[in-house]
């Protein structure tokens, strides 16, 4: 484990915080896509995507879900002690994200993709990303990428409100064979339904979710059938998830 003191914490809305943790050693740079096992002193151990990685800087995107998450965002001073393991499991490769894609991401399963859109920057001027989120407050999280793909966002909020599922029917369905691969990352249910939607001729890649204990391989928690997400994933072909949930 490495300790990691906190650096800043900003608050995007009432339950989603960007924290920057400053490692006490150095990491082997991430890809994205890969994880860390954040480790709060009285609290638990939890999977974070890494939302950014700059000048040995680390960046996560918090959700208050439970306890430990309710704290980091919430209660969690700068200028205090963390623990740390990974980067870890399997994550995006330059060669993934050549070619024109269409990217999906439902809620906080933006917070890899932020990394993504930010370190493939050149990669993916030719591609889209289609974001959804509960509150219009939390899709304020998009806006730091506007600039460098182009962006198609929906909320639930409102008379017009919609999932990021219902945009994907509605508006580029019709219009996939106009990309060359897919990635979708989200909540179970978002990833579930886009991979049962999208043609199965299409390449495309997940972003798996699943109950991560160790993130090392070792207790089995994070399994979806022969998958552990912790170790093989959590980036996933979508041939493959699609056996996967079926
Ligand atoms: C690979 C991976 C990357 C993730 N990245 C992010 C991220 O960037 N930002 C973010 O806000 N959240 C992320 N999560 C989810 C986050 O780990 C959980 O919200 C957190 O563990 C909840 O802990 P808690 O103690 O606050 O709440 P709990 O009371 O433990 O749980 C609240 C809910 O969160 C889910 N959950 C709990 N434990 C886990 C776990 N170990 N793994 C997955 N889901 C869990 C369950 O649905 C549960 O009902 C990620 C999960 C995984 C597996
Ligand atoms: S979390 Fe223990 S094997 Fe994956």
């Amino acid at each position: 484990m490495i300790p990691a003191k906190v650096i800043n914490k900003e608050l995007l809305s009432s339950n989603i915080a960007h924290v920057y943790l400053r490692p006490l050693r150095r990491l082997v740079d991430p890809i994205p896509g890969q994880f860390i096992m954040l480790w709060i002193p009285d609290y638990e151990e939890v999977p974070m995507s890494i939302s950014g990685y700059s000048g040995g800087l680390l960046r996560v995107t918090v959700k208050a879900r439970g306890p430990t998450t309710g704290y980091i965002v919430k209660d969690l001073p700068i200028g205090s002690y963390v623990g740390i393991r990974g980067p870890l499991g399997v994550g995006v490769t330059e060669e993934l994200v050549r070619g024109k894609g269409l990217l999906i991401s439902g809620g906080i399963g933006i917070a890899p993709i932020l990394y993504l859109v930010n370190k493939y920057n050149n990669l993916l001027k030719e591609s889209k990303l289609i974001a959804g989120f509960s509150t219009n407050d939390e899709s304020r999280l998009i806006r730091s990428i506007t600039h460098k793909i182009d962006v198609d966002v929906v909320t639930e909020e409102g008379p017009n409100g919609c999932t990021v599922v219902d945009l994907l029917t509605r508006k580029y369905l019709g219009i996939v064979t106009n990309y060359d691969y897919y990635l979708v990352s989200g909540p179970k249910a978002v990833l579930d339904q886009v991979v049962k939607l999208m043609p199965t001729n299409m390449r495309g890649y997940v972003l798996a979710e699943s109950l991560i204990k160790c993130g090392l391989g070792f207790c089995g928690s994070c399994a979806l059938r022969n998958l552990l997400v912790c170790r093989d994933g959590p980036l996933v072909r979508a041939d493959h998830y699609r056996w996967l949930i079926s």
